[in-house]
């Protein structure tokens, strides 16, 4: 036997043992390549993330999506333009090719945006997003930090990719250029990380979103066929408001799927908060809240499904939150279906009456996988470490 020429004592014998068998299975988790073949993809990462060749084939991420967002196909095809983003600086209304907001703003038509290297980018005002542009983060650490974030105004058919927006704050009124590359005036802002106000066909995905002055994502104004999916929500007190106020009652069309992300740790509420409009909420995991984890007013719909719920251990347990408006009647639909409760999480549902059904149609439609699996279908959530050479 080797280990008894080689060594003495057993002792030393199994401390061989021990070492070599780390040696093996570090070996092993450092190719990224096996890491993944273990690991349990949610449908939109499954669709792109195997192939190697992703650098390549950027594209191919516009088919991945799912929910309200449905495929993304008037992002890609003949007359897309490559833009690469090599200039971190920003002018909002005169800005220089090389820079985010020449690529976002000032560019019309359908526009794949890639960053050269890492970069910080502090913008001076609002980055307002045109209508078919895509903004793909994959392979460099780009953040949006430390003044105005983005904003989605009158726009459709975006995608945000793999970006990192983080401690925002409000802006005073201002000129900037508009999403169609005239200037504009825009009005005060609160300091969110995305702001949606009258647009559609969204997709937002694999981002981070983190402190900012007022919250981390808004949907209003009439926006629709939005999907929010493997975002890593985190530090943040009021995180995502569906339906800007009361009185805007065209947002009872907006209809929302917000799919494996990962809330926490220190989100305290709105995950979502919801107004007029129609919520599928699945998959997701919740790391603890403080006021509570979805609430809602002016008559929501909510269908919660197959979430993972992990209550605070100190505070409030219930998941749910209702304001009641005194005019308009005070009815919710907060539906529950195959929900998970940890830490004596509890899910007060509307009495009676059934759960409104998503009524996807076939491109946005996916199949809803056990609250058992969230742990691992919402761990690589935000944005994802690309290595050079492997698997993103
Ligand atoms: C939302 O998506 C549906 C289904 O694709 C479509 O019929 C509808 O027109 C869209 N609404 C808006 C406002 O874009």
């Amino acid at each position: 036997m080797v280990c008894h020429r080689v060594i003495n004592s057993v002792f030393w014998c199994f401390i061989f043992l021990v070492v070599l068998v780390t040696f093996f299975t570090t070996k092993v988790s450092s190719s990224k390549q096996s890491e993944i073949e273990g690991m349990e993809m949610n449908v939109i990462d499954q669709c792109w993330r195997f192939n190697p060749e992703w650098r390549k084939y950027r594209q191919q991420l516009a088919l991945c999506s799912v929910g309200y967002a449905g495929k993304m196909t008037n992002n890609i095809g003949k007359d897309l333009i490559h833009y690469k983003v090599t200039d971190h600086s920003d002018d909002p209304l005169n800005p220089r090719p090389g820079t985010l907001r020449y690529g976002a703003s000032k560019i019309q038509g359908k526009v794949w945006i890639t960053f050269q290297k890492d970069m910080n980018i502090k913008l001076v005002r609002p980055l307002l997003i045109s209508s078919f542009t895509t903004i793909d983060g994959r392979g460099v650490d780009v953040h949006i930090v430390d003044n105005a974030c983005l904003m989605i105004y009158k726009a459709t058919n975006i995608i945000i990719h793999g970006i990192r927006v983080h401690h925002c704050r409000p802006q005073a009124p201002g000129m900037v250029m508009g999403p169609d590359g005239n200037i504009m005036p825009l009005g005060q802002v609160d300091g969110d990380a995305i702001r949606l106000v009258s647009a559609s066909k969204i997709w937002i995905d694999h981002s981070t979103l983190s402190d900012c002055q007022d919250g981390l994502l808004d949907v209003t104004r009439g926006s629709t066929n939005i999907t929010i999916s493997n975002n890593w929500f985190r530090e943040q007190n009021k995180v995502m408001l569906l339906g800007h106020d009361d009185g805007f009652v065209r947002d009872k069309n907006m209809k929302v799927t917000v799919v494996y992300n990962y809330f926490g740790p220190n989100c305290h509420q709105r995950m979502p908060r919801i107004r007029h409009g129609y919520a599928h909420v699945v998959n997701n995991l919740y790391m603890g809240w403080v006021q509570y984890a979805i609430g809602g007013s002016m008559e929501p719909s909510l269908k919660s499904q197959s979430n993972l719920f992990i209550a605070p251990t100190v505070g409030k347990k219930e998941v749910t939150w209702r304001k009641s408006s005194n005019e308009v009647g005070d009815t919710w639909e907060f539906y529950s279906v195959g929900d998970a409760f940890e830490n004596g999480a509890s899910f007060m549902e509307t009495k009676g009456g059934q759960v409104t059904k998503p009524n996807y149609n076939p491109e946005q439609n996916f199949e809803v996988a056990d609250a058992k699996s969230v742990r691992s279908l919402t761990r690589s959530s935000g944005v994802l470490q690309c290595s050079k050479t492997s698997i993103c």
